[in-house]
């Protein structure tokens, strides 16, 4: 059935949800001691919200001073260790640029025309030009190409000496979705903030109040969290915090839960966060797994959903995600099937959100998401939720937006991710895509008790199948870096699951290394693409499907045969592919609904030698931002 209702569904969300939003980190503090250690860590683990430019605010002596650069936050640090600063009152920020390049002029903090605010902001204004012609004096001069700038006017346009109400009436003619932070000059002891469709939480450290993007920014144990959210003003001290409503009356909020985390923000002696990353994925998989499966089958804590709905109701399943989330769908659509008999689409949310999606309440919606923050999946789970599917987000991040608006959720147990690239978050999805599988395998009837026991027996030994195959490819994929480093063009190949596998590969590839890394499906290379195969192309084929093992292997014998070198990954005995020039990459033998989980790993150290071996920013690469909010 097709969804009727989803034009009226959109015509229902606040504009925020319809529309972009800039994907920035900021944070604030109020301490009793100087701040700016606090902010400058603190904007470091926001930097996986963007790193195009970095600024603090701060309070010394009653005046607000700025500093910002252009860059990582060790540019903003570097400027700031050329000053002694000593302040008690700070605002940060890290940019990921929509509005204006990422230049000096346009870092954040902004300020308004007297100097009186200073903020800095998370989100995007969408009615900034309207509020220029119609709100602000047309003489004014704009320091920034910002839409954010337009804000700090407002406030000053607004103030009577009360910032709380100059924060409701200025916020009141905003359209779009924001977290701000501001400190203003006749309140030097004092962070206001306010946040509508971006996520805002004021914490109590043990030495201080604080707002930040994320509560994983702050540096103190955490003692009390809010989050501010709707249009909900808030006001911190070193010693208290207050909240009012949009329109600027104090209310109570309620206390969250403020579990520290334990996720480490070293490198614990890796050259790169992507290189730990790699090696935590015995563990990642592992854990996750352990919270899925209990007493021999397979237990979803965060589920519930009628058991009718399995047997009785269930037609379709879709699964929605973006990047390499969305590889993940492409090898569990294939298992899904297998394991359930229920067809399954997978989607990208970009795509899908402005589809004809035909959901409905026999259709099961899967969202995969490592932030949980991405705001095209984000989308499509209302979209879903709205045409009355059953939602089962698969979410890393605790308190995420995904994973707070999902009925139904299953943890994956990475830990906290740092590199942009994803490679244990991306095997921890697919550990719980395993369980899933089963899971709805066994309520629907399709696989029998002994069948979930043979799955569960053999995922048991998926952790140390992937430490053993970490441990002897690594050799290998140095040595195939080496050949690769200098090529302008890989290309990747393989069939079903394969294939998802290969696109993964040619992701990671390109995202870290800057090559351009293409992946096809094995039988398409001959639709256009061998015209593009010269002496001595590099072309990683992905063969682990046994079923269409000869049909792949015509493949490769197609393109060496027109010049390309070709490393094929496989669980397949070498002897039957071993010729020429060929290299091949072994994994361990395991069941073939969970192989593309080793398969992955030769395909995820090749990526990082060679980015390594180009000398690419493998943790940032250029342009690219871990969390990606914006549309
Ligand atoms: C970004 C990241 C990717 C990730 C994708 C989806 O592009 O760099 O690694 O796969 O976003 O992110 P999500 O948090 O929804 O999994």
């Amino acid at each position: 059935m097709f969804c009727i209702n989803k034009r009226k569904f959109f015509k229902l969300l606040p504009k925020s949800e319809k529309g972009m939003e800039e994907m920035c980190g900021i944070i604030g503090k109020v301490g009793e001691e100087n701040v700016i250690p606090q902010l400058i860590n603190g904007l470091k683990k926001l930097e996986y919200r963007g790193y195009d430019s970095a600024g603090v605010a701060f309070v010394e002596d009653d005046i607000i001073n700025r500093v910002r650069a252009v860059g990582k936050i060790s540019e903003l640090k570097k400027k700031l260790s050329q000053e002694v600063i000593e302040s008690r009152v700070g605002i940060g920020h890290t940019r990921w640029a929509t509005h204006g390049s990422p230049t000096e002029e346009n870092a954040h903090p902004h300020r308004s025309k007297n100097g009186m605010f200073y903020i800095v902001h998370n989100g995007i204004i969408e009615n900034s030009e309207e509020i220029k012609k119609n709100l602000l004096p047309y003489n004014l001069d704009f320091e920034s190409g910002t839409d954010t700038e337009v804000f700090a006017h407002l406030l000053e346009k607004y103030y009577d000496g009360e910032p709380v109400s100059a924060i409701a009436k200025a916020q009141a003619v905003l359209k779009g979705s924001y977290a701000f932070g501001l400190i203003c000059k006749d309140y030097p002891d004092v962070i206001f903030g306010a946040a509508s469709g971006s996520p805002l939480v004021v914490v109590k450290g043990e030495n201080g109040f604080y707002i930040a993007s994320d509560s994983g920014a702050i540096d103190e144990k955490t003692v009390e969290k809010y989050s501010v959210s709707c249009g909900e003003i808030c006001k911190i001290t070193s010693s208290a915090a207050e909240f009012f409503d949009p329109s600027g009356k104090a209310i109570k909020k309620q206390r969250e839960d403020s579990q520290n985390s334990e996720d480490s923000f070293e490198k614990e002696g890796y050259a790169h966060f992507m290189l730990k990353e790699i090696s935590e994925q015995p563990r990642a998989v592992k854990d996750t797994l352990d919270s899925l499966i209990s007493l021999g089958g397979v237990w979803l804590p965060h589920v519930n959903i009628d058991e009718d709905f399995f047997s009785e109701i269930l037609e379709k399943i879709v699964i929605v995600a973006c990047g390499s989330a969305y590889h993940t769908g492409l090898v569990a659509k294939h298992i899904i099937e297998k394991l359930t008999g229920v067809p399954c689409a997978v989607e990208i949310a970009s795509e899908f959100r402005y589809s004809h999606p035909f959901i409905d309440e026999k259709t099961l919606a899967i969202f995969v998401s490592q932030s949980g923050e991405t705001a095209d999946t984000l989308a499509c789970l209302r979209l879903a939720k709205h045409c009355g599917a059953q939602i089962i987000s698969i979410v890393n991040v605790r308190g995420s937006a995904i994973a707070k608006e999902s009925d139904n959720v299953i943890f994956t147990k990475a830990g906290r991710e740092i590199a942009v690239a994803t490679t244990k978050a991306y095997s921890a999805q697919l550990a719980a895509f395993y369980a899933l599988s089963i899971f709805i395998g066994r309520e629907k009837g399709k696989l029998s008790e002994e069948q979930e026991e043979k799955y569960i027996e053999e995922l048991s030994l998926l952790p140390q199948k992937i430490k053993e195959t970490l441990e002897t490819v690594n050799e290998n994929a140095k040595k195939f870096a080496q050949k690769i480093c200098k090529w302008d063009k890989v290309f990747f190949m393989g069939r079903l699951t394969d294939y998802a596998t290969a696109c993964e590969g040619s992701l990671k590839l390109k995202e870290i290394s800057y090559i351009n890394a293409q992946s096809y499906a094995s039988g398409e290379l001959k639709h256009g693409t061998i015209s593009l195969v010269e002496e001595g192309t590099p072309m990683i084929a992905v063969l682990g499907e046994s079923k269409i093992f000869s049909k792949t292997l015509s493949n490769i014998c197609e393109v060496e045969s027109r010049g390309a070198q070709v490393i094929v990954i496989t669980d397949i005995a070498k002897e039957n592919l071993l010729s020429g020039n060929r290299t091949v990459i072994s994994v361990p033998d395991t069941l073939s609904e969970f192989r593309q989980s080793l398969l992955v790993l030769p395909l995820q150290l090749i990526s990082y030698y060679t980015a390594l071996l180009r000398g690419c920013d493998i943790d940032q690469p250029k342009n690219l931002a871990k969390s990606v909010t914006v549309e």
